[in-house]
């Protein structure tokens, strides 16, 4: 609470700039917030398509004080909070497509990519970046039956500062929790509860190897639990996976 908020008309990345704040030493919970970027990323190095005035696309820096094998927890953190906050903010029932998707109604409504500066042994610094689908009216035809809005979904313009705000709310609430344990044993049922599989046959696809079982939940490292034909459970850990409905 109480952090710097800089708020840009136009940026090339939220997160590229907090990385260049963090850089200048600002402080952990600082915000960048902006309202069109010409350069805006996504995970696995795809672009991340950032029209002007209509979308949501801020990061936040963080500086925890844990292990960097412990980061990629944030993440699920940061998408737990943002649907919790979608859901409390809009009445909308956002869910979590595992490890870091939110989508609404079976289409990809909020992307999250988490960014680290570390040491072999501590993080300098992480910047976790979220775009979210607010007052988008349309989409470029190839991405229409993947992804939606709020807009879309609700059928008028949410007010994108009273959701940033919400967001805001819950990401420190629950940051809270993590760092307290640093995992996620005090969120695995809120998660539970926002999560799209859950309970639902998953089609599981590793590098040379594919499988099916049933969601149920993550663990406190955050990995999926999947569980087998034969009754095992299977941990799923975010790498190289994919993990598909049926
Ligand atoms: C994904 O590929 O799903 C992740 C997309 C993350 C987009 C957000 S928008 C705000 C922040 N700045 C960026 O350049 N990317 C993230």
């Amino acid at each position: 609470a109480g952090q710097t908020l800089y708020y840009y008309d136009e940026i090339d990345s939220t997160n590229t700039q907090i990385k260049r704040l963090a850089e200048e030493d600002a402080p952990h919970g600082t915000l960048a917030v902006a309202d069109y970027q010409s350069k805006g990323k996504g995970r696995r190095g795809h672009a991340w398509d950032s029209p002007h005035g209509s979308a949501i696309y801020m990061s936040i820096l963080f500086r925890p004080d844990i292990r960097p094998d412990r980061a990629s927890m944030l993440t699920l953190v940061i998408g737990l909070s943002v649907a919790q906050a979608i859901r409390s903010n809009l009445g909308v029932q956002a869910q979590i497509k595992w490890p870091n998707d939110i989508v609404l109604n079976g289409k990809k409504l909020v992307g999250i990519l988490t960014e680290m500066s570390a040491q072999m042994n501590y993080i300098e610094y992480l910047v976790t970046g979220i775009g979210i689908n607010a007052n988008l009216r349309e989409f470029p035809e190839e991405l229409a039956d993947k992804a939606t809005s709020l807009q879309k979904e609700i059928g008028h313009k949410v007010n994108r500062s009273a959701l940033i705000a919400e967001c805001m709310k819950k990401i420190e609430e629950n940051y809270e929790t993590f760092v307290k344990t640093q995992d996620l044993s005090g969120m695995m049922e809120a998660y539970q509860e926002v999560l799209v599989n859950q309970d639902q046959q998953v089609r599981v696809l590793e590098p040379g190897h594919e499988y099916t079982g049933i969601a149920r939940g993550i663990n406190a490292m955050g990995e999926l639990l999947v569980e087998r034909e034969d009754g095992t459970i299977t941990e799923v850990y975010a790498g190289e996976v994919s993990v598909r409905g049926l």
